[in-house]
């Protein structure tokens, strides 16, 4: 037997994660030199990391002939005293994708079931199936493509492990409001881990916001995940967390790697989280971002779900004439619709994110930059829709 085959099935079924494309490589591929290239593919911080974490980083870097603190003693007071949790409450991660692999690692298993809603974020697929589990998906509510809560509920069986929430969920930017995810947990059988993951919750309007941690105090099967790639600016250097009680907390710690958060990332991460002016300036660029991406779009007679994230999602399909002008552009109707109008921007030095694995073949998703560069990409869509190169 071939040395591949020595892998069990479901490892050799899994189709990789897409990521958005590097700004360097598409350089190199169309000769643009890299400061030419406007990226909105990766819901990053268009404002970079905060000067204060920025320091911390420089800082740190005098010690790295070390290992990193294998505990993160300094992220976990900073994180516990922000917010007011326990210590033995968190996790850290090498990413808050880390943090739901953990997860998946620590519950999964052939013959155990993993819920999520479709088109919610791709790495619930992923960590399912790296460790045999079942995807049970669950179709989204059709008017803004978001998670369908009580199909969700009724979803649940005797097999369910671990059920997974995005909110705002990433691609759709849909949002579900304190009560009825607060309802839709109470109502999970407590041997069930619901995983809340709020990558994203740093844009919410304060009028939006919930204290999940706070539910985390009633909830012994509750792990709520959080990132510093987003609204903390920190994507690059790869941090995040996991709050749940210490059951719980305890079994993610004893899968994860020893070292899972460097030294950097750890010292960024302490100084980002009480960086309280660059937060409302990242949140506040987020705000106006979305206005100007969404006019822009409307403009061209196109349909933008409602954003609560920092991108938003365009349904291309809804205006024949840019549809047309694509075809124009593109020649070629044997791709996906998204992937034709992600392939004609990055002709014009664009980054964007087809989601056609997502299954939303007719969508794209555009993070939301700087004002200049969300302007370099809706000039780039009105070219096309004049069904100009
Ligand atoms: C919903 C959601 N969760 C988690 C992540 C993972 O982010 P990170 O690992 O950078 O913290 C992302 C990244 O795009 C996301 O969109």
């Amino acid at each position: 037997m071939s040395i591949e085959n020595q892998a069990p099935d479901y490892i050799r079924a899994i189709a990789p994660y897409q990521g958005g494309r590097p700004i360097a490589e598409i350089a190199r591929l169309y000769g643009f030199t890299e400061d030419s290239i406007v990226k909105l593919a990766s819901n990053e911080n268009p404002l970079g990391m905060s000067p204060k974490a920025r320091q911390a980083m420089l800082d740190a870097s005098a010690d790295l002939g070390r290992y990193p603190d294998g505990n993160g003693h300094d992220l976990k007071l900073a994180i516990s005293r922000r917010f007011d949790l326990p210590m033995d409450w968190i996790t850290l991660g090498n990413g808050s994708n880390d943090i739901l692999e953990l997860v998946a690692h620590a519950f999964l298993r052939p013959g155990r079931e993993s819920l999520y809603a479709a088109h919610s974020f791709a790495v619930y697929a992923l960590a399912t199936q790296a460790n045999g589990g079942t995807s049970v998906v669950v179709p989204a509510k059709a008017n803004d493509l978001g998670h369908d809560l009580d199909a969700m509920r009724a979803a649940v069986t005797s097999k369910t492990a671990v059920v997974w929430v995005a909110n705002p969920n990433n691609p759709t930017g849909s949002f579900i409001e304190a009560k009825s995810l607060k309802a839709f947990i109470d109502g999970i059988p407590e041997d069930v881990l619901v995983v809340l993951d709020e990558a994203y919750t740093e844009y919410l309007e304060p009028s939006e916001h919930y204290d999940a941690f706070d539910w985390v105090r009633h909830h012994p099967n509750l792990l709520v995940s959080r990132s510093f790639s987003k609204a903390y600016g920190l994507a690059g250097l790869r941090v995040g967390y996991g709050v749940a009680q210490p059951a719980v907390t305890d079994l993610l710690n004893r899968v994860r790697q020893p070292f899972n958060v460097n030294s950097l990332a750890q010292a960024a991460a302490s100084a980002a989280l009480f960086d309280e002016e660059f937060l409302a300036e990242s949140a506040a660029l987020n705000r106006e971002g979305l206005v100007q991406l969404s006019r822009g779009l409307r403009d061209l007679g196109l349909h933008v779900l409602p954003s609560r994230g920092n991108f938003v999602l365009v349904d291309l399909s809804t205006s024949a004439s840019f549809v047309a002008a694509l075809d124009a552009v593109t020649g070629d109707a044997g791709k996906p619709l998204g992937v034709r109008c992600f392939e004609a921007l990055l002709a014009k030095g664009v980054i964007t994110r087809p989601v056609a694995n997502y299954g939303l073949p007719k969508h794209l998703r555009v993070s939301v930059g700087l004002r200049e560069e969300n302007a370099v990409f809706l000039d780039a869509m009105q070219a096309l829709a004049r069904g100009e190169k």
